[in-house]
C-alpha cells in the first residue's frame, strides 16, 4: 500500500491547485476515473502474483501432484492392468499357483499369494532401467520428473538420451523371472548401525551387492564387505568405479543426462547446481539410468506421496525387488540409539537430514517392515 500513496496523493494536490472548488471537484472526478482502473490493474496482479506462488507452494511441497494433468481414469487403468496379471494366472492354474515358484530360492520376490497388499502395489511388467524401449515417458511422469528439479533451460529428453545411447548400450541387462534361477542381492545402506555388526561376510556372499553414494568399503569390510556390483549416484555425488561394478544413475534432471554423456566423452559439463566430475572413469558398458516411470511408480504406489519424492533407499530396494529373486537389506534405518548418520561418519548426530521434510522416513521405515512381514525382504538389523 505505501506505494499506492503517490497515485492516490498525486489527484490532491489539484484540488488545492485549481481556484475553482467546481473545477476542482469535476476535476478530482475526472482524475479519479482514469486512476482507478490503473490502481485494480495493480491490485489484480498482486492478488494473481500471490495465489500462483500459493499455488505452485502446495503442489511442489505437499506432493500433491499435477493432478490436472494426468488423463482422466489414469488410477483406474493402472489397477485394471494391474489385477489381470494375478488373476489370470490363478485362473489358468488354480492347483498350480501356490506349487508355482517364479525362482529357485527357498522365498522369491515374484510369487504371488503371500501378501495382497504386496500383489496390489507391486508391478512386475515396469522396467527400473530407462533404455531405447522405453525413452518416451508417459506424460504425469514427464511432468512430475522436471518438476523434481526445475531449469531454466530444458533440453529435448528424446534428444539427449539418443545422445547418451551412443555412449552406453541403453538396453536392459535383467531378465524375467526363471524357475531355475535363484539371484540372491543385498541393499546396503549408509546407516551407522552397520557400524560393528559384521556383516561383511554375509554382504559379499550375494550375487548382486548394491551401494549408494559415497559408500565407502576400503578400511569397512568387516562390517560393509568389500565386493559391489550396482552403486547408485547422482551427478553430484558421483566417484569412479572399479571396471566390474555396475554404475546406475539416478537422474533429477535433463542436463544430469548431458553431463553422464559428457563425462563418458568430451568432459564439457563441469557444473550442475554443484560442480560435477568433469570425466568419470566407470565401464561405460555397465552404466544404466534409473527409469524416473519407475521413480514415479514408487512414489505412487509404495511411499504414496509421503515426503516430495522416495530416498534413494527406497529408489535402490525397489530396484532390487524388481530384478532379483531374494532380497536382503542392510544399513538402513537408525542405530540402536535412533542416531541417523554414515556408517564412516564419527559424528552421530550427523543425520539431521531427516527433519527436512523432502522424504518422510517414518513412513519408509513402516514400508520396510511391512515388506519384511510379507516375507518378500529380509532385514538385517544391525547395532
Ligand atoms: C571386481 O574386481 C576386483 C578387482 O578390481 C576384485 O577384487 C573383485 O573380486 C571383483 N568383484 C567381482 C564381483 O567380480
Amino acid at each position: 500500500l505505501p506505494e499506492l500513496r503517490p497515485w492516490l496523493s498525486r489527484a490532491a494536490p489539484g484540488v488545492g491547485g485549481s481556484g475553482s472548488h467546481k473545477e476542482g471537484s469535476a476535476a478530482e472526478k475526472a482524475r479519479r476515473g482514469r486512476c482507478s482502473p490503473r490502481v485494480w490493474l495493480v491490485l489484480g496482479s498482486l492478488v494473481l502474483v500471490f495465489l500462483t506462488s500459493l499455488f505452485f507452494s502446495v503442489s511442489l511441497r505437499s506432493g500433491v501432484g499435477f493432478n490436472y494433468l494426468e488423463p482422466p481414469g489414469w488410477e483406474v487403468s493402472r489397477r485394471v492392468k494391474l489385477v489381470p496379471s494375478y488373476a489370470g494366472s490363478h485362473k489358468q492354474n488354480p492347483r498350480d499357483s501356490q506349487q508355482q515358484k517364479t525362482c529357485a530360492c527357498s522365498r522369491c520376490v515374484g510369487d504371488p499369494g503371500v501378501s495382497d497388499w504386496f500383489d496390489e502395489n507391486y508391478d512386475p511388467d515396469i522396467s527400473p532401467v530407462w533404455t531405447r524401449d522405453n525413452i518416451e515417458l508417459p506424460s504425469d511422469v514427464y511432468y512430475w520428473w522436471v518438476m523434481l528439479q526445475p531449469q531454466f533451460k530444458p533440453h529435448s529428453i528424446q534428444q539427449v538420451l539418443l545422445r547418451l545411447f551412443q555412449v552406453i548400450p541403453g538396453r536392459s541387462p535383467y531378465g524375467s523371472w526363471d524357475p531355475g534361477r535363484c539371484l540372491r542381492c543385498a541393499v546396503v545402506g549408509n546407516s551407522g548401525n552397520l557400524r560393528g555388526a559384521g556383516y561383511g561376510a554375509t554382504i559379499d556372499g550375494h550375487n548382486y551387492i548394491m551401494r549408494i553414494n559415497l559408500a565407502p568399503t576400503v578400511g569397512y569390510e568387516e562390517d560393509a564387505g568389500s565386493q559391489t556390483t550396482h552403486h547408485f549416484m547422482y551427478p553430484e555425488s558421483a566417484k569412479n568405479l572399479a571396471a566390474n561394478v555396475s554404475f546406475v544413475l539416478v537422474p533429477f534432471k535433463t542436463l544430469d543426462l548431458v553431463w553422464i554423456t559428457s563425462a563418458l566423452s568430451t568432459g564439457q559439463i563441469r557444473f550442475t547446481y554443484a560442480p560435477v566430475k568433469q570425466f568419470l572413469r566407470v565401464d561405460k558398458d555397465k552404466v544404466q539410468i534409473f527409469n524416473p516411470a519407475f521413480f514415479k511408480y514408487i512414489h505412487d504406489h509404495w511411499t504414496r506421496h509421503h515426503g516430495r519424492y522416495p530416498s534413494t533407499g527406497m529408489l535402490v530396494l525397489f530396484f532390487a525387488l524388481h530384478v532379483c529373486d531374494e532380497v536382503n537389506v542392510f544399513g538402513f534405518g537408525a542405530d540402536g540409539r535412533g542416531n541417523w548418520h554414515h556408517y564412516w561418519e564419527q559424528n552421530r548426530y550427523a543425520g539431521e537430514f531427516r527433519k527436512t521434510g523432502v522424504h518422510d522416513a517414518d513412513f519408509e521405515a513402516q514400508i520396510i517392515q511391512r515388506l519384511a512381514e510379507a516375507g518378500k525382504i529380509t532385514v538385517y538389523p544391525g547395532k
